[in-house]
């Protein structure tokens, strides 16, 4: 195998992995690969995978032969979740180049160096030192950039993989937060997304995240921040004076509470409860009474029996998303939950996702067509489908798409004036300087 000349990144799943999947491309174009669009033709191909869910790792199998179709062989590097899981399980079976762990991606140059003499290369360690030192700085952005703050998870919740895969909860330090937040502002971000497993579990010798948040509302040239995802009980009070003080700071918020009733919030090891989650939504509210709530949830979980489920339904309706996820359970190797018994048939599990979501999806219909008629700024992303029309985001998370001369990366005042099923139309006011 030769040297390769040209790579292509393509990640699945959660944002982290994104912005993973950013780092490494910057990584390898800092030793002068070309990045390509298509990975059919791309030299290296990395795919910088997800294993929170079933079927991760046949997917990836199945990208490795797709890939390998006619005869090319691209040099292959594994990366992410499914690479840390099951990382010489990979080599050994799909005889990729190289595998790489999400904690050591740093390391992907000499790996690739390594597997371009003909020598698989693994590392898939969990080092003390990070990652993030040996990153190059960032160049180039988007108008909605993502920034790694904290990465891992101590709760371990019983069906979930993360604590397995990325390890325990670490926090990065505020300067090296600051400085990477500078550089993307430079690099032309207008919007910056806090990054954690477990983001408002981040701190710095005694600083929070709202801390961190007071600091970038200082930073000049940068209009929005966000941060995700949370967990109920790291939402302090601190953070939620935040939303109601912090003009840049939007008014979103995602807050998983996965099922509505307390049995199987036990049983999945939450922590928290029904009622202490309402009551924190509560106080969320209070501060900033028209924040647009988002939450994760599984249906199915070992044991959920029929009653147990309509709780899910409920704390639903009582809350009444703005938008929300939610997924079949899905047994992990080497979770607690995965050995419990009970396991929830699949054809119960489709039937009570159909229920939720038609309920979730009725909500966020709900929400989006409360807001037609409001006025607000819409951070422009990308032009749209139709010739002078562009897309953007609403401080609520909202897709929008109106008609402007502005360009990506402006910010526009705009008047929501049609809520389509999965977006907003919008009619430009004023332009705002950025
Ligand atoms: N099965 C189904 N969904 C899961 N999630 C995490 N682990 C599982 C699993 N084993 C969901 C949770 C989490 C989101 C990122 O993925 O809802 O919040
Ligand atoms: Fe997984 Fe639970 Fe940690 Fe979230 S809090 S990453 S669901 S273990």
């Amino acid at each position: 195998m030769t040297d390769p000349k040209t790579f292509h990144v393509k990640s699945f799943g959660c944002q982290m992995n994104v912005y993973d999947g950013e780092r490494m491309g910057e990584l390898m174009a800092a030793r002068g690969l070309a990045p390509t669009d298509d990975a059919g033709a791309a030299d290296l191909v990395i795919l910088n995978t997800c294993h929170i869910r079933e079927r991760a790792t046949e997917k990836v199998y199945s990208d490795i032969g797709r890939l390998r179709k006619g005869g090319r062989k691209p040099m292959i590097a594994v990366a992410g979740c499914v690479a840390q899981a099951e990382g010489e399980e990979i080599v050994r079976r799909a005889k990729v180049d190289v595998v790489v762990g999400p904690q050591t991606y740093h390391n992907l140059p000499e790996l690739v160096a390594q597997a371009a003499k003909g020598a698989p290369a693994l590392d898939t360690d969990m080092p003390i030192a990070s990652k993030f030192g040996a990153l190059p700085n960032r160049r180039r952005v988007g108008p909605s950039a993502f920034l790694t703050v904290q990465e891992g998870c101590d709760k371990f919740c019983t069906y979930c993989v993360v604590p397995y895969t990325r390890g325990a909860e670490v926090s990065r330090p505020w300067n090296q937060i600051l400085d990477e937040a500078r550089a993307l502002v430079d690099a032309g971000a207008k919007e910056i997304t806090l990054l954690g497993q477990n983001v408002n579990a981040w701190e710095d010798d005694g600083r929070s995240l709202h801390d961190l948040i007071r600091a970038l509302d200082r930073l000049p040239g940068l209009a929005r921040i966000r941060y995700t995802t949370s967990h109920p009980n790291d939402m302090s009070q601190g953070l939620i004076d935040a939303h109601r003080d912090v003009e840049k700071l939007m008014p979103f918020l995602h807050l998983p509470v996965q099922a509505g009733n307390d049995r199987v919030l036990k049983a999945m090891n939450r922590s928290h409860g029904r009622d202490s989650y309402l009551r924190l939504l509560d106080r969320v509210r209070a501060a900033r009474p028209d924040i647009a709530l988002s939450g994760d949830f599984i249906v199915g979980f070992p044991g959920e029996t029929e009653a147990e489920f309509a709780d899910t339904l409920s704390l639903v309706d009582e809350v009444r998303y703005a938008q929300a996820f939610s997924f079949k359970y899905s047994p992990r190797p080497g979770t607690p939950a995965a050995d419990m018994d009970a396991q929830v048939s699949p054809e119960v599990m489709d039937e009570r996702l159909q229920r939720l979501q038609s309920a979730l999806n009725r909500d966020q219909h709900a929400f989006n067509a409360e807001s037609v008629g409001r006025t607000c700024q819409v951070l422009i992303e990308r032009r749209g489908k139709l010739p002078g029309q562009m897309l953007g985001k609403s401080p609520w998370l909202q897709s929008v798409h109106l008609h402007t001369d502005a360009q990506v990366g402006d910010l526009v005042e705009v008047e929501l004036v049609r809520a389509d099923p999965n977006s907003l139309a919008g009619v430009e006011r004023v332009r705002l300087a950025a």
